[in-house]
């Protein structure tokens, strides 16, 4: 039957998987009064670092002050360089200039959306003192080429992986792969605490800093003298954030990150289907996952192709007026006001084109069969067979 005759439906771009077990986490925190970063918090980084197989996690309020905390940590500052790809949430480039640095935009590779290696080589300089690849969309990008070309230029590492937990690169779990790796548990990733972010990283003193840093520079954290038996006078060295997650996050992450395995299975099992179906769909094109990576599917992002019979705001506006939300690709960062202003004119062709075509369509771990033929059938009967 259309979709346009059946009932109408209606299906959000994505719901977090938040259950009773979520509610009733905070109750112990709540309970106890510590509710700002305490014993919560300290469990859940060690159960994030311990989970994808690094030493240290140091939490914080959002991905974009994880990732403040990391250039900051590794001391970027005023008259250094990042390289970014343009093709991202602003929040990875901005986090750049938060610590008065400047942002060089670089490409992606088409079919991976992931940064292109051989175009950050070209953008290196002697001010370049970072590399922020990105995780886009949950895919892990070429982290080893990355790090291959940090290495013989002398320049860090700090991989945005906002979307990205529980994807694995070679096997290896993202989060262990590069010098420091930046998470996000915003509502719109696999597993959320409402807003918070993670670094992790295996390195001892690098992890002290971030942790000093993200609590305004203190040098003794409010745990640690909760729990002394004498007197501790803490100490203001330089200036610091207060970029603490609360406990009350924290209980909430805890409990998601137990589910986590099981959220990716059912999430790449929608996301299979999708590719099976949609495959034989004219004018569109399915997520390419290169052989290294394991893709979680944080969102399910289409290309349409120079076939597609609709543009795509008028697919989306088609989709939406049979109850389907969806959202255009990712963004091209370099285009946006705050950045022409600021660099000019920056021309990445692959980029623009990537963020003129592309489509979020809705895929949650909670999607039902029902909700998912009607999403493909809406795209069938918008777009037609091959
Ligand atoms: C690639 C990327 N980096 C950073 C962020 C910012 O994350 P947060 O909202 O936790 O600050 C996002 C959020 O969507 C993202 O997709």
């Amino acid at each position: 039957m259309a979709t346009e005759t059946r009932k109408k439906m209606s299906i959000p771009i994505t719901k977090p998987a938040l259950g009773e077990e979520e509610a009733r986490a905070p109750y112990e925190s709540i309970k106890s009064g510590w509710v700002t970063q305490g014993p919560k918090v300290a469990e859940f980084e060690q159960a994030v670092a311990s989970y994808v197989g690094a030493k240290h996690g140091i939490a914080t309020t959002s991905c974009t002050t994880g990732l403040h905390l990391a250039l900051a940590s590794i001391g970027v500052g005023r008259g250094d360089e990042v390289i970014v790809p343009s093709f991202t949430f602003i929040a990875s480039a901005n986090a750049v200039r938060y610590t008065g640095a400047d942002v060089v935009f670089c490409e992606i590779d088409a079919r991976t959306f992931n940064v292109d290696p051989s175009d950050i080589e070209k953008r290196i300089t002697t001010r370049t003192k970072a590399i922020m690849p990105i995780d886009q969309i949950g895919l892990g990008c070429d982290i080893d080429a990355v790090n291959d070309i940090a290495k013989r230029h002398g320049v860090d590492v700090v991989e945005d992986a906002a979307p990205a937990i529980g994807e694995s690169y070679k096997g290896r779990r993202v989060g262990s792969n590069a010098h420091q790796t930046v998470f996000s548990f915003h509502p719109r990733k696999v597993i959320t605490t409402g807003e918070g972010g993670m670094i992790t990283t295996n390195d001892d003193a690098l992890a002290d800093r971030a942790r000093t840093l993200r609590a305004h520079g203190m040098s003794v954290s409010d745990l640690e003298r909760h729990r002394s038996d004498r007197v501790i006078i803490e100490e203001y060295n330089e200036l610091g954030f207060n970029y603490r997650m609360t406990d009350i996050q924290a209980s909430i992450g805890l409990v998601q990150l137990r589910r986590l395995d099981e959220l990716l299975r059912v999430r790449r099992e929608r996301a299979k289907r999708y590719n099976d179906e949609l495959s034989e769909i004219r004018g569109i094109e399915v997520p390419f996952v290169p052989p290294y990576a394991e893709h979680t599917y944080q969102s399910y992002c289409l290309r349409l192709t120079k076939d597609c019979r609709q543009g795509r705001e008028e697919l989306m506006t088609n989709l939406l007026r049979r109850g389907i939300a969806t959202r255009r690709g990712v963004m091209a960062s370099h285009l946006e006001r705050t950045y022409t202003s600021r660099y000019g004119t920056v021309s990445l062709p692959v980029t623009e084109e990537a963020t003129r075509t592309t489509m979020l369509i809705p895929l949650y771990a909670a999607m039902t069969d029902e909700e998912q033929t009607y999403v493909i059938d809406a795209l069938r009967e918008e777009l037609g067979g091959r």
